[in-house]
């Protein structure tokens, strides 16, 4: 589907770059809900939430550790979703003077409705659905505010409007948005498991020279609780390395068991400090649920 950016519009088309669900390893349940949730009410499944007379909107918020593919997820749903995918970007709302971003809010909002059925994506929400304190601005409260009034629909009917968020740190949300029609599921995004952290490593080695001895098995093995994002820097250490080893184009030293093993001492987890963090709110404030599956993935694993 090709749209038409307007460089005046706050409303910028999100670029799949052809980006797949099947270019992202695991995750299947994620697949799965988000699916349910954006794919079908604006696809084959258009004519049966019509039949069944079930609106299409209300919101899912994907929370989880940095690196861990959200943006990616999004991106995908751009490629596959058949509707308008958009971006809402802070930056574009917030830097501007107080009163103007209520009003880009606002437009934000007519355009979708004008453009239905469409997906509205908040990536790293936090910066626009931060809780109101008393510390933060008055600015940010209005723009808060609006956003809440906006996603509400209750002057104007969001039906066929979906709100994508995604944050890894959810707790910074105000809880105003999680109440129905806003971001009223949330989708806990996990680190890779073995099976996943294989597959993006395979993908990542994919055309380069690599030795035929290289134990991916032990890679994989000694990278539990890397991020994709740490895997990729991990991969791009041991190839620095392999590039210094190299004489030249035809005498290369292709990626080996030696370059990982030094890799590994540099490229360390990510998710380990994020987890530890989170721990604490699916223990001491999930009284409404929205912690659930990060508390299902915590109990899996070791306390
Ligand atoms: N499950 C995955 N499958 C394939 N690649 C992945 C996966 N997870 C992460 N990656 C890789 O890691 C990169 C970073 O992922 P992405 O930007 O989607 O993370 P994120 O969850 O949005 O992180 P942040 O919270 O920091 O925004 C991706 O561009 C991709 O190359
Ligand atoms: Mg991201």
């Amino acid at each position: 589907m090709i749209q038409m950016q307007n460089p005046d519009s706050p409303l910028r088309v999100v670029e799949g770059s052809g980006v797949t669900f099947d270019d992202i390893g695991g995750l299947e349940d994620v697949k799965k809900q988000v699916r349910r949730r954006i794919i079908n009410p604006f696809t084959g499944k258009r004519e049966l939430f019509r039949k069944f007379k079930r609106k299409a909107g209300g919101g899912v918020l994907m929370y989880g550790p940095p690196g861990c593919g959200k943006t990616m997820l999004a991106k995908a749903l751009a490629t596959e979703c058949n509707a308008g995918f958009y971006n809402v970007r802070a930056a574009d709302v917030l830097d501007k003077y107080v009163g103007v971003a209520e009003k880009t809010i606002r437009e934000i909002f007519a355009t979708a409705r004008a453009r239905r059925p469409v997906v509205l994506f908040f990536d790293e929400v936090e910066a626009l659905a931060q809780r109101r304190q008393m510390e933060t601005t008055a600015k940010i409260n209005t723009t808060v505010s609006a956003l809440l009034t906006e996603m509400d629909g209750f002057s104007e009917d969001n039906d066929g409007i979906l709100f994508l968020g995604a944050t890894n740190v959810p707790w910074s949300l105000d809880s105003a948005f999680r109440r129905p029609g806003r971001f009223d599921r949330s989708i806990f995004v996990p680190p890779p498991d073995k099976v996943a952290r294989g597959f993006i490593l395979k993908r990542l080695l994919q055309d380069r020279p690599v030795a035929s001895d290289l134990e991916t098995s032990q890679i994989i093995d000694k990278t539990s609780g890397f991020s994709g994002a740490d895997l990729s820097a991990l991969v791009d250490t041991a190839i620095d390395i392999a590039i210094e080893e190299s004489v030249s184009e035809t005498d290369l030293e292709p990626l080996n068991n030696t370059h990982f093993k030094e890799a590994l001492r540099e490229v360390k987890s990510s998710v380990g400090e994020w987890l530890g963090q989170a721990r604490g709110f699916a223990d001491y404030a999930n009284a409404d649920g929205m912690y659930d599956d990060l508390a299902a993935f915590l109990k899996k694993y070791a306390r």
